[in-house]
């Protein structure tokens, strides 16, 4: 029975994130402003998100904005942030139908008070969902935290210098704590570059780049993507 079981159940990522890239060559394509192509790629967020909740996905993470974001032009920028503000309360309503925790990581100091305010009252009011956890990483880079762990850490060691801290420890400090380091990690539009996202968690994570351009990738993409992970060898340094 248990054979039966391990050769016909498909293996499911517990975590899933995206580098969602290619809106702006999405756009051009079609002789639009750049902003249309984000705006088109939202449509994308939601259908992965479907997805991941009709496969059982549990974490399911997307790389919206880096803190190298930040330098491009300032109608971009504030363009993203309007989008991100108007997603988040447009989907506050099926976040909480469909049972999916919404979290939000990154630097809040670069945000800005009214962005922080939704923020805050869409994680507070789906904190006990555990459908799925729908993680988006804004004004975020790998390094950034990293260096905010390791300050944490720094003063945590000062006040109690006794206190012996493991690997599995720096983990907490890192903004992701409490949540599993990706399994699988999508990149759409074709580029091979992790970009400063989660430097430490991405340590094992299977890698996948697809030609396919952010505001196209569909539901049928996701699922694709799950396929191909399920048969990677994940061996993690072993013999087996
Ligand atoms: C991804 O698409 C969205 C963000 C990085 C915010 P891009 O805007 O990077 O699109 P390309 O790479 O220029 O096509
Ligand atoms: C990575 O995409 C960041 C996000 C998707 C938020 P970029 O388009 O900013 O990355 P580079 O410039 O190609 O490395
Ligand atoms: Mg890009």
């Amino acid at each position: 029975m248990t054979k039966l079981l391990m050769e016909t159940e498909k293996r499911i990522p517990t975590h899933v994130s995206i580098i969602m890239d290619g809106n702006g060559r999405w756009a051009k394509e079609r002789g639009m402003e750049r902003t249309k192509g984000h705006i088109a790629g939202v449509e994308s967020v939601r259908a992965c998100t479907i997805a991941a909740i009709e496969e059982g996905v549990k974490y399911l993470s997307f790389f919206a904005f880096s803190e190298e974001n930040w330098g491009r032009p300032e109608g971009e920028v504030n363009s993203l942030m309007k989008l991100m503000f108007e997603s988040m309360q447009k989907e506050f309503e099926m976040f909480v139908r469909e049972g999916v925790r919404f979290v939000v990581i990154g630097d809040r100091e670069r945000l800005g008070s009214t962005m922080c305010g939704v923020i805050d009252n869409v994680m507070e009011a789906t904190k006990n969902n555990d459908r799925l956890t729908f993680i988006l990483f804004i004004s975020y880079s790998g390094k950034w935290d990293i260096h905010q762990a390791a300050r944490k850490m720094a003063a945590d060691m000062a006040a109690h210098p006794e206190k012996e801290i493991s690997e599995a420890d720096f983990g907490n400090y890192l903004a992701t704590a409490g949540i599993p380091d990706p399994d699988l990690l999508i990149r759409t539009s074709g580029e091979k570059r992790i970009s400063n996202y989660m430097l430490w968690q991405l340590a094992y994570t299977e890698l996948l780049s697809t030609p396919v351009l952010w505001p196209d990738f569909g539901k049928e993409d996701f699922k694709a993507a799950l396929d191909e992970y399920a048969k990677r060898d994940r061996r993690y340094g072993k013999v087996k």
